[in-house]
């Protein structure tokens, strides 16, 4: 293990945290999240041991999808703060050691954006161009809207020039043409604007379709589009160096395999693993770790300067869409009966803690898991804490609620009247008088404190996101078992997924006379036998992390 390696493709074993400027803290007490309050809470970042920062969409919006639906890629939302703020904010978390990265939405714009007011104006205007337009009526779209129920086609009709725009979500969101040329620059400018800000690369939105669109108008210059992925990304590096491209693309497996590059690895620098995300669903909700576990062989092994981002929530729906419709019924049996739990029919509206009815032992099983898996974890805000949803609020908005600061009115998040906020707070349960970040900072047994020892102790072990690993036979359906190996560090990954002990027998085979295993989570190890055996205990929904230790090994413990 060369650990120096870890400080050059820093995205191997970052810990990333997801948040909404607008309902993370509001400094100026206007009932909206700021930049300001942001800064102020990024000790807290820091010392949960976050490494890398993404924050959602930040620009001018009409705001009708919580700023999925840009009106200007150039500026801040006036709500938020300034551009100076930005900056500030990211030299604040540089300082701290934390990257900072931000959606990079290119796929479509707002209706709003002067583009499109231009674009609308007439056939030849010169803005016309920078959208999809079709002057033949459009045939049945409705299977291929992102949000059934929300919208019936993709193509809108334009009243004033009587053609129809493409829009492969909301029809306020016109998809961007990047078979033209002129907007391919005006994305690569974009780009170039916030990464002289200090920005470390981007979580690119919905790139999949973004390709589509140059695939069916035929860009000349790009007979596969995936040259324009790879352009992008020389275009990334030749600005800033180290800067990443996290890409948005829910495939299958085989599919992503494309978007990384294959071989070279030279298109998305990460993406998020959604297979895995719902494979993890369907083995908690059976309480049986093979779809999981067939999830992680079918994975496929990309270049090694790429990675995978493993997540168990983000601010959309929980989507169960790579299911089966059988298995898909089954998480929503286990996880949200109720139709007001679900949405699009394919997804849940739910955080993890209520969907495992509030129960420590396994909510922390499964965060466990997400450290643990090979990749690089990100964690949506709130999720430390195990903060609810507010299944009250319209769609995807039930998880996007006020982050819980304390148990004082509205949180702590804001000083303004309750009826100001962005968004109300969750109530209940898991409401903030039981579930904030004071409280839980100040116990060593909370899920704060036991999330910011995942962090720490992922941080200590990259081979967990750059080794190779492998899945470990064992005879317990319930039990995943899996091992990250890099060069000589290996460290050893059990996850009881049932409600009973188990004692899980280990072959680690390749491991020689008097090497350990030593617990990474608690006190304790244990000794191997010959061929590298040990007898491994479980508690129900029990997890332990162990790592090899060889006679010699100079590695802190
Ligand atoms: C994916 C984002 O995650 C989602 O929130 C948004 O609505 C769509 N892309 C459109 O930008």
């Amino acid at each position: 293990m060369r650990i120096t390696d870890t400080s050059d493709l820093w995205w191997k074993n970052a810990v990333v945290y997801c948040l909404d400027v607008e309902t993370f803290f509001d400094a100026d007490g206007d009932g909206v999240g700021d930049l300001q309050g942001l800064a102020e809470r990024i000790d807290y970042l820091a010392e949960m041991g976050v490494t890398c920062l993404w924050l959602m969409p930040f620009y001018p919006t009409p705001d009708r999808d919580d700023g999925y639906d840009v009106s200007d890629h150039y500026g801040v939302d006036r709500r938020l703060g300034s551009l100076g703020d930005l900056v500030e904010l990211v030299r604040t978390a540089r300082d701290r050691g934390i990257r900072v990265i931000a959606d990079l939405v290119v796929n479509h714009t707002s209706d709003q954006h002067p583009w499109f007011k231009e674009a609308r104006k007439s056939t030849d205007n010169p803005f016309r161009d920078f959208y999809v337009w079709r002057a033949d009526e459009p045939p049945d779209t409705s299977g291929q809207v992102v949000f059934p129920g929300q919208e019936d086609s993709i193509w809108e009709h334009d009243e004033r020039t009587g053609e129809w725009y493409l829009h492969r979500f909301y029809k306020h969101q016109p998809d961007l043409n990047v078979a033209n040329p002129v907007v391919r620059d005006e994305i690569a400018k974009v780009m170039g604007f916030w990464l002289q800000t200090g920005l470390s690369g981007f979580r690119v939105d919905a790139v999949p379709f973004l390709l589509e669109t140059l695939l069916e108008r035929n860009a000349d210059d790009f007979a596969d589009p995936h040259g324009y992925l790879r352009s992008l990304r020389r275009f990334l590096q030749r600005r800033t160096g180290d800067a990443v491209l996290l890409g948005e693309v829910n495939l299958p497996y085989d599919k992503q395999v494309d978007y990384f590059g294959g071989e070279d690895g030279d298109e998305l620098t990460m993406q998020f693993d959604f297979v895995g995300m719902q494979a993890m669903y369907l083995s908690l909700a059976r309480q049986d770790a093979g779809p999981l576990a067939d999830a992680l062989r079918r994975r496929p092994v990309v270049s090694p300067d790429t990675q995978w981002a493993n997540f168990v929530r983000n601010h959309d729906e929980l989507t169960l869409d790579q299911l089966s419709e059988e298995e898909r019924q089954e998480v929503f049996a286990a996880f949200g009966p109720e139709e007001r739990m679900q949405i699009y029919g394919r997804g849940l509206k739910r955080r993890l803690p209520p969907m495992l009815d509030g129960d420590p032992r396994r909510v922390r099983m499964v965060y466990s898991l997400l450290f643990s898996l090979p990749g690089t974890p990100v964690l949506y805000y709130g999720e430390e804490i195990g903060m609810g949803e507010d299944l009250d609020a319209p769609g995807r908005h039930a998880v996007r609620t006020p982050m819980q600061w304390t148990a004082e009115e509205n949180a702590g998040f804001s000083t303004a009247p309750a009826r100001r906020l962005v968004s109300p707070v969750v109530t209940g349960g898991f409401g903030p008088q039981h579930v904030n970040v004071a409280d839980q900072k100040r116990d060593p047994d909370s899920l704060w404190s036991f999330i910011t020892r995942l962090a720490q102790r992922y941080r200590q072990c990259p081979e967990l996101g750059w080794g190779a690993y492998e899945i470990l036979e064992q005879p317990h359906a319930q039990v995943l078992a899996h091992r990250c190996t890099w060069d000589d560090a290996s460290v050893v990954a059990l996850h009881n997924l049932g409600p009973d002990p188990v004692t899980v027998p280990l072959r680690l085979g390749d491991v020689g006379p008097g090497c350990t295993l030593a617990d990474l989570l608690q006190e304790g190890g244990c000794e191997l036998a010959e061929g590298g055996a040990a007898e491994v205990l479980l508690d129900g929904y029990g997890f332990r992390w162990l790592r090899v230790r060889r006679p010699g090994d100079r590695r802190l413990l």
